[in-house]
């Protein structure tokens, strides 16, 4: 295999902001350039009230000072564990820019007005295939998905297409946000933001 770059920049300590989601907009921002998907691919971990670990992939919709919004299936696997734990973590790693963000946190349900919203400006295709798809229920094969996909068209014929009650978007609330800046010779640089209480400490980990 051939060598892998592990460091780029170096993380400006004099230049950190007090807000982990100022850092995270810079850091996104160049990423958003460099990265497939915009850099907006993330793992989102959840985690039973048993302690059971799940995780998948989703694409991150917006952010903001309070944290990270994407929209889901609020029926599907994620969803039902959210319901029970609403608590995540969630990993974005930009390898072209050799870094990595770890968030820690909690979970809400977006309002019903701002997901409907977001639903509104999706491409029609995507609206109906939100409502034909029971998400992460066991189904036979995609033929029958189709015909479900062309149900749904007929119903909605010449009509908008509302948004599904059972979808909608989630905040991130992270509580923990920490960034990595690959370095050289295995010295990376880690930043670590707490939330304690409205405030944010922030603290250098060792690699
Ligand atoms: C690049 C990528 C982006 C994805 N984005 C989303 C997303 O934004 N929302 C979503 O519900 N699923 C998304 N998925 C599918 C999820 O990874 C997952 O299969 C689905 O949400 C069902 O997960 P669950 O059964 O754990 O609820 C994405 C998958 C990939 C590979």
């Amino acid at each position: 295999m051939a060598d892998l770059q592990w460091h780029a920049e170096r993380l400006d300590w004099d230049s950190l902001p007090g807000q982990p989601m100022d850092l995270f907009g810079r850091w996104h921002g160049a990423a958003a350039e460099t990265e497939p998907w915009h850099g907006a691919a993330m793992q989102l971990a959840c985690a039973t009230k048993d302690g059971m670990p799940s995780a998948r992939t989703v694409l991150m919709r917006g952010f903001g000072e309070d944290g990270i919004q994407f929209f889901t299936n609020y029926e599907s696997r994620k969803g039902q564990i959210f319901d029970e734990n609403p608590v995540f973590a969630a990993v974005f790693w930009w390898p072209s820019q050799v870094r990595q963000v770890r968030m820690e946190g909690r979970v809400a349900r977006l309002s019903r007005a701002a997901s409907d919203a977001y639903f509104a400006g999706r491409p029609r295709g995507s609206q109906l295939g939100a409502w034909s798809s029971p998400q992460s229920q066991t189904i036979g094969d995609l033929a029958s998905l189709r015909q479900r996909y062309a149900a749904i068209e007929k119903a909605f014929s010449g009509k908008p297409v509302a948004c599904p009650p059972f979808w909608g978007g989630y905040l991130l609330e992270p509580l923990r946000v920490e960034f990595w800046q690959g370095g050289q010779d295995r010295l990376h640089d880690r930043a670590l933001y707490e939330k304690d209480g409205a405030c944010w400490t922030l603290t250098r980990l060792a690699p």
